[in-house]
């Protein structure tokens, strides 16, 4: 399924199929993503949203009964399902924020540390500079300054999960998967991730899973609505807020279901 944008898609899924044993979870999915936009995955609890955001860093590959076939095209060539890619390489370009804030037992400054660590040999002034570039983006550095060697999960559920968005961007990725990034959230750190969301897609391309239809209608451009694994309906976040083309999509909007 194409949007109306004419911007080369940076992820390009094509008959997307996934089961977990016998029990299948999506179905035949096609579909574009596009490179610096928010993307949301909508859809009621068990349609497949966090099974389909999986696929695309390969996360499925830790599940041990999880099968996933078809295509997923990163930038047009590199096919994601392939079994002969360096998935560590992968999930560098591909990052991912959970539910539940999850920084590593280690200081705030070394959350975001490790992974810059691991990714290239780096000096010790020029990691310094990354972390606190890292938590200026995601507005922490005013709050955590000056105990960066305190305990991560020490901060607040908001501050944690900003950190956990730090310590992603960190390592300079090119995509972010977000599932449910807010859901464990109280409203002002709820407004403070997605207003930083915003702001990540000028540099990154941003896919969101989320329960919250305002959510998604303030912050995608594009919206996908899934039902039972299928993709029903995708289109332009506002057309499909105001003028839903699928009956099931209208229903699931308006709150008549899920
Ligand atoms: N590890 C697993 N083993 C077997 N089945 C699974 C596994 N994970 C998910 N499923 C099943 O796959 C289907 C899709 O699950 P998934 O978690 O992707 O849904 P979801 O849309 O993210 O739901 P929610 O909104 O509740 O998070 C569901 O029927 C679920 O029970
Ligand atoms: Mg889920």
């Amino acid at each position: 399924m194409e949007t109306q944008n004419e911007t080369a898609p940076i992820l390009t899924l094509r008959n997307l199929n996934m089961r977990y044993g016998e029990k299948k979870a999506l179905t035949d999915i096609n579909m574009d993503i596009l490179p610096r936009s928010i993307t949301a995955f909508i859809g009621p609890s068990g349609c497949g949203k966090s099974s389909l955001l999986r696929c695309f860093n390969r996360m499925n590959d830790l599940i041990e009964n999880a099968l996933v076939t078809g295509e997923i095209l990163f930038d047009g060539q590199l096919n994601i399902n392939d079994a002969k890619i360096d998935v560590t390489q992968l999930r560098r370009k591909i990052g991912m924020v959970f539910q539940k804030p999850n920084p590593f037992p280690k200081s705030i400054y070394e959350n975001i540390a490790y992974g810059i660590r691991v990714a290239a040999k780096s000096t010790k002034s020029e990691i310094d500079d990354r972390v606190e570039d890292a938590l200026k983006k995601v507005g922490l550095w005013k709050e955590v300054a000056d105990r960066l060697k305190d305990a991560g999960t020490r901060l607040s559920g908001g501050q944690a999960q900003r950190l956990c968005i730090a310590r992603t961007i960190a390592t300079r990725p090119e995509i972010i998967l977000m599932d449910e990034p807010t859901s464990a959230l109280d409203p002002l750190s709820t407004q403070t991730v997605e207003e930083l969301t915003l702001e990540l897609k000028e540099n990154y391309t941003v896919v969101i899973v989320t329960h919250n239809m305002q959510q998604a209608a303030r912050i995608s451009d594009n919206t996908a609505f899934f039902l039972h694994g299928e993709l029903i309906e995708y289109s332009p976040t506002k057309l499909m807020f105001t003028r839903p083309n699928n009956k099931r999509t209208e229903d699931y909007i308006t709150g008549r279901f899920g």
